[in-house]
């Protein structure tokens, strides 16, 4: 038995463009450089660990903690004002069939998120009940590339890291897969994601057995 662990933003969804405009917004306000470039840098990292980016970019390095918490605070409200928006069909192409055929296969589906708002996301996607195992932001004490999300989440399916096979959009989370000892399929560029098992464009036109037979265990 397989347990399927999948990240959510960058691989469920594209909320990637959500965090970009409530963190543009934070960074004109600072007046701080925000590109697309930096936004790449902050996929698969905390929130906190996000804005330490951007303050790093913005020699701000020195900004107090409990500052700090105030702009991550309004970060996250603007991001939930653009979450809260979102509709169903945005969850990205091939995924919806995909974990039904996890499920009609009778394996384990778990989601290994960052993000303290995947309840939220999934909720806005209707998509609840596609998980067996929910791990998140909220859960969990050490960020990406710590394999703690991914190791709760087999532990709670009952199923080895060995046998477990992380969808991933970002090297972090590549990175935390691996240490957790489980096998990573990544979801995008695969000159970005150079480290993981195997990588594909997106869920469509994919079946579970395919991406095992054909991804993890072909001779490249
Ligand atoms: C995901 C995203 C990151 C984000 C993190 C925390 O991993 O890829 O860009 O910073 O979740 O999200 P949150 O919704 O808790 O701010
Ligand atoms: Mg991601």
């Amino acid at each position: 038995m397989w347990g399927f662990i999948f990240d959510l933003d960058g691989v469920i969804t594209d909320t990637a463009k959500y965090h970009y405009l409530a963190w543009k917004t934070i960074a004109d306000e600072l007046e701080i450089p925000f590109t697309e470039e930096i936004n790449e840098r902050l996929k698969g990292v905390s929130r906190e660990k996000s804005f330490e980016i951007i303050l790093e970019v913005g020699n701000r390095l020195d900004m107090k903690s409990e500052e700090r918490a105030k702009w991550c605070e309004k970060k996250n409200k603007l991001y939930v004002d653009y979450i809260k928006q979102m509709k169903k069909d945005e969850v990205l192409p091939g995924v919806r069939v995909f974990l039904e055929k996890i499920r009609k296969g009778g394996d384990c589906i778990a989601l290994g998120s960052a993000s303290k708002n995947s309840k939220l996301i999934l909720e806005r996607l209707e998509l609840q009940k596609a998980f067996d195992v929910i791990v998140d932001g909220t859960m969990v004490t050490k960020a990406k590339p710590d394999p703690e999300v991914f190791l709760q989440g087999a532990k709670k399916m009952h199923i080895n890291p060995e046998n477990c096979i992380v969808f991933e959009d970002s090297t972090a989370g590549i990175e935390a897969a691996h240490k957790g000892g489980m096998k990573t399929v990544g979801i995008g560029d695969a000159k970005i994601l150079r480290k993981a098992d195997g990588v594909i464009a997106g869920f469509e036109g994919w079946t579970p057995e395919k991406i095992v037979e054909e991804v993890l265990f072909c001779v490249k």
